[in-house]
């Protein structure tokens, strides 16, 4: 369309998206090729020399990647057997029929360039022997959930004592705890692996009273009307769409058991990835570690927790599902052309809560809006069910913002919009039905 505007893309030199192309992802990929040599050692043990073999691929083929975005090549197709490859491939001649030639790292859109990287990665896991499995940022991820030991502590034990008092019977300000643990999950999307490029990003503060110290910092603020809207609603279904692993799933668990233990939600689906992706983001198997992780806690609320949430997810008032759409290129206003069957699926829900950066992104297609633009409008009809997003800032775009904001914010701090210390907490009724 025309009269959209453009597609943030590494083409504009001062935007985000240039340091990103020319330096982030090219380290994020340096920092692969290093783990795979410090698990040599490990590897060869558990597969043997068909393992090496596999590491020295995966290597060969993320520094191969690396030269062509340092060197601005243009993109090639997919070659693997995942079955995601033909989407991947129809869009790249898609790409190169709108742009009028082969998409390249430094001038198609951002986030197709950036998702094409990390399917990229994949390939060269998919196309090993042995090690088809194998997580280039598992330990990146496991390490940042242990770091965060200390905060996941307060945080259980807070959560242990609300939802005793929730069973006892005690008469609880639930508006305002349902606000507060809203804004620990959004705060808990400041960790972030690959915004800091792998370096250490591990929640240190107290979660609770960041809600306190960094209110201010909410650039757009619907929390109220969020609340009438799931109290009117209640007990209802609530999709969260996960962002990264680590602290932040924490975060995420603990709202949802929040959502349950009050009954304003009956069901919550968590919605992962299906292959690593952006670093950070959550897979079954980061799911899965963060449980193990727990049941080896020696904490009374963590151990707790823990059995319940197994249960819940073993009776169905949790589920936990992936689904290969939310690892496409797609900005989100093509979810029903691309995955009808998602869209489909997120409709019988009452509350969407996208979490993070790149969700954000997605849902505004990634288009350099003025930041006033309504939020309604920057989703281009995206509408599955009423949705709420938990962001903080990474990336040179947001809309929703109340005229004269961004200016204000701008004098204040000029990385206003890539440092993910500024947030925003917007929701879209959509159609009523
Ligand atoms: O690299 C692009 C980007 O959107 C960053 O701006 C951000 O660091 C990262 O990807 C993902 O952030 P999040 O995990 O919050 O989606
Ligand atoms: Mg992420």
């Amino acid at each position: 369309d025309e009269n959209l505007p453009p597609p943030l893309s590494a083409r504009f030199k001062e935007s985000f998206a240039y340091p990103t192309i020319k330096e982030r992802l090219p380290s994020i990929l340096a920092k692969i090729a290093d783990t795979t040599f410090r698990n040599k050692v490990q590897i060869k043990e558990k597969y043997g020399e068909d393992g090496c073999e596999d590491l020295k691929s995966i290597a060969g083929c993320v520094s191969k990647l690396r030269n062509e975005i340092m060197t601005g090549k243009k993109l090639i197709p997919i070659q693997d057997k995942r079955s995601d490859v033909k989407t991947w491939n129809d869009y790249l001649d898609e790409m190169t029929v709108n742009e009028g030639s082969t998409p390249q790292w430094f001038v198609s859109p951002w986030l197709y360039v950036e998702c094409y990287m990390y399917r990229r990665v994949q390939e060269a896991v998919e196309n090993c022997s042995v090690l088809r499995q194998y997580d280039v940022f598992m330990e990146q991820k496991r390490q940042s959930l242990i770091d965060s030991d200390q905060p996941t502590l307060i945080l259980m034990n807070y959560l242990f004592t609300v939802t005793n008092d929730i069973q006892s019977g005690k008469s609880l300000d639930i508006q305002k705890l349902f606000k507060q643990l809203i804004q620990v999950s959004l705060w808990g999307n400041k960790c972030d692996l690959s915004i800091s490029g792998g370096a250490d990003n591990a929640q240190k503060s107290c979660p609770l009273d960041q809600v306190n110290t960094l209110c201010d910092f909410i650039l757009r603020d619907d929390l109220d009307k969020i609340w009438q809207y799931v109290r009117d609603k209640a007990p209802c279904r609530v999709d969260i769409v996960l962002d990264n692993a680590g602290f932040e799933l924490v975060t995420d668990l603990c709202l949802a058991e929040f959502l349950t233990s009050s009954k304003l939600a009956s069901q919550i689906y968590f919605h992962a990835k299906s292959f690593p992706w952006f670093v950070s983001d959550v897979t079954q198997s980061d799911f899965d570690f963060t449980f193990q992780h727990f049941m080896q806690s020696n904490s009374l609320a963590t151990s707790q927790f823990v059995t319940q949430w197994k249960n819940r997810l073993d009776s169905g008032t949790w589920k936990f599902v992936v689904n290969d759409f939310w690892t496409s290129p797609f900005p989100y206003c093509e979810m029903r052309k691309h995955s009808p069957d998602l869209y489909s699926e997120l409709s019988n829900s009452s509350l969407l809560i996208f979490k993070g950066d790149l969700n954000y992104r997605k849902l505004v297609g990634d288009r350099s809006w003025p930041p006033s633009t309504d939020f309604d409008t920057s989703l281009q009809g995206f509408s599955p069910a009423p949705l709420c997003t938990l962001r903080t800032l990474k990336a040179d775009v947001v809309t929703g913002l109340c005229e004269g904001k961004a200016e204000t914010i701008e004098k204040q701090d000029k990385n206003w919009m890539i440092n993910g210390q500024w947030a925003v907490i917007e929701f879209a009724e959509g159609m009523k039905k």
